[in-house]
C-alpha cells in the first residue's frame, strides 16, 4: 500500500483576537514550522496512531473516543465520514515542529495535516479552494464537536488557505479570505514569536467563558453578533464586564483594518502602534493576558521592538513582536534576561516567516 505524506503549518495571528467567533476580522499567517502526517491505508476501520513526540501508540476505532492528540485525528476521520466520505482505517505517524501548548495552533496543524493526507487518499482536488474550505470546516467540527475544544475557526482556515509571503485577512461575516502581502524582508523587519512557556489550553474553560460573555454582550446590545455592534452603544452598556468585552471586539475589528492599511502603506510604525493598542485592549478589556505575556511584550518593546502583542487564545502561550532584523539578537537577550530576573522559565523564540498552507509532500510506493 502506498504511503501518503502531508503537512500543515502552525500559525501566528498578527492581529484580530477573539474576533472570529464574533463574526469579525483577523489577520493570521502560517508559520514555517509544520506538522507532518504519514499515512498507510489498511483494511478495516481501525486506526493506529503514533507520534515522534510520544512513546505510546493508540489503536482503536473513532467510536472509542481517545484522549489527547489522537482525538484530533479521530475527530477529522469522524468529520469526513459525516460529510459522506468513505474513510478507511489506516496507520499513521505524526511528527511536529510546531511547539505544543504555545498558542501557535499545533492542534489545527495536526488536524489539517491529517485531513490533507486523507483528502489525497480520497482523491479530492487540493488545488480547489472550495475543497480546502470544506476540509477546514471538517477540522473545525473535529475540534469543536469531537474533541470538545471550542475554536472560532481562524486556525484551521489559515492552515488550509495560507499563502507564502502573505498574511490572510479572514472575515467571519462573509467568509472571505484575502491574502495580504507582508513584505517584511524588504523593510528589514521580522516577526519574532516569544513563547512564554506558560501552557495554554483551549479546553480549560477560560476561552469558552470569553465566548459566552461575547454572546451575552451581543444579546444585551440586541445584535446578532458583535461584528455589527455600534461603538457608542457599547459604551452605554451598564454591565462593566460585558462593556469591556464588547469594546475589545469592536475596536479589534477596526485595528485589523488599520493594520491592513498600514501594511499596504508600508507604514511600519503605524502597524506597530496598532499591535501595541491591541495588546492593551486584550490586557485591560478582554482580560486574556497574563504576567508572562505582559512581560514578554513590555521587555521586547523596551529592547527596541517596534510593537508587540500577545497572540492566540491568551492565558499563556506566545507574544509576537515586530522587530528590526538587526535588533533581533538584542531583543531576545533582553527578554530572556527580564524573564530570568523575574524568576520565570526561559522563553523560546521563533521567527514567523509567512509559510505555505497544508500540502501533500509525497506519495511513496513503499512503506519504507
Ligand atoms: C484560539 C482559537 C481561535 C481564535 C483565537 C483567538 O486560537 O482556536 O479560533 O478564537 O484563539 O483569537
Amino acid at each position: 500500500m502506498p504511503a501518503l505524506v502531508a503537512s500543515a503549518p502552525g500559525r501566528v495571528n498578527l492581529i484580530g483576537e477573539h474576533t472570529d467567533y464574533n463574526g469579525g476580522l483577523c489577520l493570521p499567517l502560517a508559520l514555517p514550522q509544520r506538522t507532518t502526517f504519514t499515512l498507510f491505508p489498511r483494511s478495516g476501520p481501525a486506526l493506529s496512531l503514533s507520534s515522534a513526540q510520544e512513546d505510546s501508540v493508540w489503536e482503536g476505532v473513532v467510536e472509542d473516543r481517545p484522549d489527547g492528540w489522537p482525538a484530533y485525528v479521530a475527530g477529522v476521520v469522524q468529520a469526513l465520514r459525516d460529510d459522506g466520505h468513505e474513510v478507511p482505517g489506516f496507520e499513521a505517524s505524526v511528527d511536529s515542529e510546531v511547539p505544543l501548548g504555545a498558542g501557535l495552533s499545533s492542534s489545527a496543524a495536526l488536524e489539517c495535516s491529517a485531513a490533507t493526507a486523507l483528502a489525497a487518499l480520497l482523491g479530492l482536488d487540493l488545488a480547489d479552494r472550495g475543497v480546502r474550505r470544506r476540509l477546514a470546516t471538517a477540522c473545525i467540527r473535529a475540534e469543536t464537536d469531537y474533541v470538545g475544544a471550542p475554536t472560532g475557526g481562524m486556525d484551521q482556515t489559515v492552515a488550509m488557505l495560507a499563502r507564502p509571503g502573505h498574511a490572510l485577512l479572514l472575515d467571519f461575516a462573509d467568509g472571505s479570505a484575502t491574502p495580504v502581502e507582508l513584505p517584511l524582508d524588504e523593510a528589514r523587519l521580522v516577526l519574532l514569536v516569544i513563547d512564554t512557556r506558560v501552557s495554554h489550553a483551549l479546553t480549560d474553560g477560560s476561552y469558552g467563558n470569553r465566548r459566552n460573555e461575547s454572546a451575552d454582550a451581543a444579546r444585551a446590545l440586541g445584535v446578532s453578533s458583535l461584528r455589527v455592534a455600534n461603538q457608542a452603544r457599547v459604551e452605554e452598556l451598564e454591565d462593566d464586564v460585558l462593556r469591556r468585552r464588547a469594546r475589545h471586539v469592536v475596536s479589534e475589528n477596526l485595528r485589523v483594518l488599520a493594520a491592513v492599511g498600514a501594511i499596504g502603506d508600508r507604514d511600519w510604525d503605524a502597524l506597530a502602534d496598532v499591535l501595541d493598542a491591541s495588546h492593551t485592549s486584550m490586557r485591560d478589556d478582554f482580560e486574556i493576558s497574563c504576567r508572562e505575556l505582559d512581560l514578554a511584550v513590555e521587555s521586547a518593546r523596551a529592547a527596541g521592538a517596534l510593537g508587540a502583542r500577545m497572540t492566540g487564545g491568551g492565558f499563556g502561550g506566545s507574544a509576537v513582536a515586530l522587530v528590526a532584523r538587526k535588533a533581533v539578537g538584542r531583543v531576545q537577550a533582553d527578554v530572556t534576561k527580564a524573564f530570568a530576573d523575574a524568576g520565570l522559565e526561559e522563553p523560546a523564540y521563533l521567527l514567523a516567516i509567512p509559510g505555505d498552507a497544508a500540502r501533500v509532500e509525497s506519495v511513496a510506493s513503499s512503506a519504507g
